[in-house]
């Protein structure tokens, strides 16, 4: 995919996404001058304020710019009449069909050191297209899978796979939900078929649960339904060092949104201590995936590993009786890192 280089919209949103943003622009800068950035507004605050959680402006920055860096946006625990998520919507509105979800071991003291590998999550179908209804007491979900869906986002799968160890799993559930994982299962089977050059095999989706907490390093590429790696993304976060360390990236048609996998985090928002790592990381995977410099996505992540060696840590991730740093501090030692 290639995109105009030189265009970002940036939404840093609610709570600690306005501590987390700043941090990833200040590295984006720091490795391409030329960026021009354009921000926009979305979430609770924003609804708040206008009665719009995802103004129409932001909306049509989004689209004009086709690249999106996101923070996180708070959501009220009860219902709340014209409130829907703004980051569901403008992800299905830019179509971006796949989430991209690396783990890798970081010099973080409770991470796993066996572990390097990319979750790839179908994003907008499964359980998630929202219809649900109630007939009395019970209660029904439909779950859509669709051959489009499925081919689409693997394709993106194995495209990746090839970049990396060139080793794929199908995950499913094909010996329960044998019509729509089954699809989903032969969708994914067929498009291996023209990646000869992928190992390709396939497992059940709590096997691979399982096997992720024994021997994370067995994996190389998890190629999944919308549920499945929505919950196998966080677990990976878990051993990678946590979810202020974890990034994602959400792929569409000549369209992407670079997010943080955690959301506003109200318990530690407003303290300045929030872990940037996760959207530095999301950074990381626009350069590297989006616009195509493999070369900057490197220096980030290496400036990333080279002060986690240092030992400079958020609280999130600092070894107990160690001192952490807070965000601004990180943010200074990413970019001192990046000069150095
Ligand atoms: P959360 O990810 O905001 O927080 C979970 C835990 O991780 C908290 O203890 C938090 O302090 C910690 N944490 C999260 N990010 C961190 C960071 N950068 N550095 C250090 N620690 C961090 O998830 P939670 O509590 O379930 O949701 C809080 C709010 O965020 C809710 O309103 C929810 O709807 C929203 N949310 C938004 C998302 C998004 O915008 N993509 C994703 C997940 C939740
Ligand atoms: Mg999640």
């Amino acid at each position: 995919m290639t995109i105009q280089e030189t265009q970002l919209c940036v939404i840093p949103g609610d709570g600690v996404g306005q501590e987390v943003i700043p941090a990833a622009v200040a590295v984006l800068r720091a490795v391409m001058p030329q960026v021009q950035l354009r921000y926009a507004e979305a979430g609770w605050e924003t609804f708040q304020r206008t009665g719009n959680a995802l103004p129409e402006e932001t909306l049509a920055a989004a689209r004009q710019t086709g690249v999106v860096l996101f923070g996180a946006v708070a959501s009220p625990a009860h219902p709340v009449p014209g409130y829907r998520s703004p980051i569901v919507a403008l992800r299905r509105e830019l179509d971006v069909f796949a989430n991209l979800r690396p783990s890798r071991c970081w010099p973080v003291y409770d991470a796993r050191r066996d572990i390097d590998l990319l979750i790839v999550r179908e994003n907008t179908e499964c359980l998630y297209v929202g219809r649900e209804r109630r007939e009395g007491e019970t209660a029904i979900a439909e779950r859509i899978i669709s051959r489009h869906g499925s081919e689409r986002v693997a394709r993106v799968a194995f495209q990746l796979a090839m970049q990396r160890k060139g080793h794929l799993t199908i995950v499913h559930k094909a010996n329960i939900l044998r019509v729509s994982d089954g699809l989903w299962r032969e969708t994914c089977l067929a498009v291996a078929r023209e990646f000869p050059e992928v190992q390709t095999d396939e497992a059940l989706v709590d096997s691979v649960a399982y096997h992720l907490v024994r021997q994370p390093g067995r994996y190389d590429v998890l190629l999944t339904p919308n549920l499945y790696g929505d919950i196998l993304s966080d677990l990976a976060a878990a051993l990678a060092g946590g979810l202020g360390m974890a990034p994602s990236l959400s792929l569409g048609a000549g369209c992407a949104i670079a997010e943080p996998v955690h959301g506003a985090a109200p318990d530690i928002a407003g303290r300045g201590i929030a872990n940037p790592l996760g959207a530095i990381l999301s950074v990381a995977l626009l350069l590297r995936y989006v616009w195509q410099r493999r070369d900057l996505a490197d220096v980030v992540e290496r400036a990333v590993e080279e002060v986690l060696a240092q030992g400079v840590f958020t609280p999130d991730i600092a070894p107990p009786g160690q001192q952490p740093v807070d965000t601004r501090a990180m943010e200074q030692a990413v970019l001192a890192a990046l000069r150095a």
